[in-house]
């Protein structure tokens, strides 16, 4: 079995995507059966859509509201958070996922970069984002904000800035050590964390297939995260 060895010195930049998530049956974008080969970005996921036709992206959205909230973490999840317990705040999670499988398997530090499937937010006002598990899908009305602004899913859309870019860019100046799980490796700015790092921190990648930017990592661990994560680490 392949280790990482990390050493009382190092700092782990952990990235996820939705091949975590695969093995909890939450569907990936871009393999056989993913979202995008069933809708088109540009009608669900992105700013010209939500002028276009807020109820067909809610509709989506409420659809991955079902999906994700029947979900469990799997072993991929449980072993990233005893990562956690083990090291602290010298590891840093960053996921591309909106659903919450981390936290449920006992995470505590996640950022979400492309946002979060169960938080929701005014488009007009400065109505910080909220805790929503509604299904606000077809014929209901859609969720309208005090100030008369209509209430949009928390995601960051094509087109928008990933949340929390600055403090991601210093994790990743810090870490010593940068894992790529789950993740195609063809969704900027992701695509580019390990290129960020290559040459200073030692980068791996875990995932069935080698990804997109596999020149941008020393070494690939292929299998299922499920069932690598869980023996991956050596202390
Ligand atoms: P993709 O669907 O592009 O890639 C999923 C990856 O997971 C693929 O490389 C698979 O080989 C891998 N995979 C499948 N099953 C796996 C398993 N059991 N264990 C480990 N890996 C597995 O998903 P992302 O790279 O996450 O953005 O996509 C990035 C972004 O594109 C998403 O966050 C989303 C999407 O459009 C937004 O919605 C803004």
């Amino acid at each position: 079995m392949p280790k990482v060895a990390i050493s009382t010195a190092d700092r782990v930049f952990v990235l996820t995507g939705a091949g975590i998530s695969a093995e909890s049956g939450i569907p990936t974008f871009r393999d056989a059966g993913g979202l995008w080969r069933n809708y088109r970005i540009e009608e669900v996921a992105s700013p010209q859509a939500w002028r276009r036709d807020p109820r067909l992206v809610w509709d989506f959205y409420s659809m991955r509201r079902k999906v994700a909230s029947a979900a469990k973490p799997n072993l991929g999840h449980i072993a990233l958070a005893s990562l956690e317990q083990a090291l602290h705040d010298r590891l840093f999670v960053c996921t591309q996922n909106v659903d919450n499988l981390h936290e449920q398997a006992g995470a505590r530090r996640v950022l979400h970069m492309h946002g979060e499937l169960f938080k929701s937010r005014c488009d007009s006002c400065s109505l910080p984002p909220f805790a929503d598990t509604s299904l606000h899908e077809s014929p209901g009305e859609l969720p309208r904000c005090s100030c008369g602004g209509k209430i949009r899913p928390h995601i960051c859309w094509f087109g928008e800035t990933p949340f929390e870019l600055e403090q991601i860019l210093q994790a990743l100046d810090d870490c010593s050590i940068f894992i790529a799980i789950g993740t195609s490796g063809s969704v900027e700015p992701a695509a580019s964390f390990a290129g960020h790092v290559a040459g200073r921190a030692r980068t791996f990648y875990v995932g069935p297939e080698a990804p997109a930017n596999r020149s941008l990592f020393d070494e690939c661990f292929l299998g299922k995260a499920g069932e690598l994560l869980p023996g991956l680490f050596s202390f």
